[in-house]
């Protein structure tokens, strides 16, 4: 039986979303490939995908965890991380959460001003728990990529300032409870060329070196996430270029003595390996464009509206149907609840399932009950 008739035949309801543990698995077997031997850890940025069954095959395969909530931190520990894989980014870290990092024995905390390193320093002392720190650096690079999810320009909310960091060295070096650990970047996501990472590196190696000169040893540098995937050509390119990107990123950082290279990829672990599988409750015949409506709307997966993504469309019921041309559109009342427009695929009829490709990363973990409707369930294959 083909594996898409399996999740069918079982009765679950579209929408939802179909995993390809398979393929999930081969991704992670390709980034341990193409790490080698090299001093690589990866930290799997959970918010892509917190589900517990993507969360449980990801800490089986001994990668650490990237949080930055304190529910992500108890998904994290309750799928098997260990608590010293797991670091906490954000910009807004709440007392309760730090309080929680620190009493789980987390890893580390990635800080992303000075203020918010002073209020982690004065809770470990409350709690009698030294914090172990990375200081997040905003190295003002230009990711190019879509500007809500660039974050390392100076103009973006995240980190501290390249001119503050040797600041935020002598706070942690004269507070008892606070532990330095390494420095923290990240440049954005959906990042297709390996040029912006190599300008990250040679930028760390600046700070590396302003580092070396006030005696300062890291144990790691942590670049972050955002290695892009192909939603072009999803089925091509089912596993991203990670030979690629660790060697760009190897290639031109310089590590000290016994020093880590820490990443924190996302998308590029899990959007291949998940679809959303929708029906069509019908096809409306406009004045000028023939609509699909999906029993898919933006609630289940808010990529297209919020940042005008494309996630490539397959008729699954009847592939080999002569081509037409809809707008592929949800049920949600609003004019950007779409999924393409101008799509041209095989003849949709109302009950045909089609399945929106690459949609394994910001997909079912940015989804909502907008409109009432229910959270999208999961099945794995
Ligand atoms: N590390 C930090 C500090 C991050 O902020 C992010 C993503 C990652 C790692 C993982 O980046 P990735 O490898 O997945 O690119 N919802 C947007 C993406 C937002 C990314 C936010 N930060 C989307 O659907 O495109």
């Amino acid at each position: 039986m083909k594996a898409i008739d399996r999740a069918l035949n079982s009765g679950i309801a579209t929408p939802f979303y179909l995993y390809d543990v398979r393929l999930l698995e081969d991704t992670l077997s390709e980034i341990r490939r193409s790490i080698g031997d090299r001093p690589v850890k990866v930290h799997y940025a959970v918010k892509a995908n917190g589900t517990t069954g993507i969360l449980r095959i990801i800490s089986r395969e001994g990668f650490g965890a990237d949080c930055v909530s304190g529910g992500e931190i108890e998904a994290a520990v309750h799928a098997g991380f260990r608590p010293a894989d797991i670091f906490f980014a954000g910009v807004g870290k709440t007392d309760s959460e730090i309080e929680l990092g620190l009493r789980q024995g987390i890893g580390c905390f990635n800080v992303e001003s000075l203020e918010e390193l002073r209020i982690i320093a004065s809770i470990a002392e409350s709690c009698g728990i030294k914090a172990p720190v990375a200081l997040r650096i905003n190295p003002n690079i230009d990711a190019h990529t879509h500007h809500y999810i660039t974050t390392g320009l100076e103009e973006n909310k995240f980190g501290i300032s390249a001119d503050d960091m040797e600041e935020g060295v002598r706070i942690c070096m004269d507070n008892a409870w606070l532990k330095l650990r390494g420095l923290h970047f990240h440049i954005g996501s959906q990042i297709t060329t390996m040029e912006p990472f190599m300008i990250l590196c040679e930028r760390i190696n600046g700070y590396q070196e302003r580092l070396d000169s006030i005696g300062v040893k890291l144990e790691f540098v942590n670049v972050g996430g955002g290695l892009g995937i192909d939603y072009d050509n999803p089925e091509e390119n089912t596993i991203p270029p990670f030979q690629a990107y660790f060697d760009a990123l190897m290639s031109h950082i310089r590590l000290r003595e016994g020093q880590t290279l820490h990443c924190e990829l996302g998308r590029s672990v899990v959007a291949q390996c998940g679809s959303l599988i929708s029906r069509v409750v019908l096809v409306k015949k406009g004045k000028e464009k023939n609509f699909a409506v999906l029993d898919a709307g933006m609630n289940d997966l808010l990529r297209p509206a919020l940042y005008g993504a494309h996630h490539k469309i397959v008729n699954l019921s009847s592939p080999d149907a002569p081509m037409e041309k809809y707008d592929v559109v949800g049920p949600v009342c609003e004019s950007s609840d779409c999924f393409g427009i101008d799509e041209m695929l095989p003849r949709l009829r109302r009950g045909d399932y089609v399945a929106i490709l690459s949609a394994g990363a910001y997909g079912q973990s940015m989804a909502s009950t907008y409109n009432m409707r229910p959270l999208p369930r999961s099945f794995f294959l």
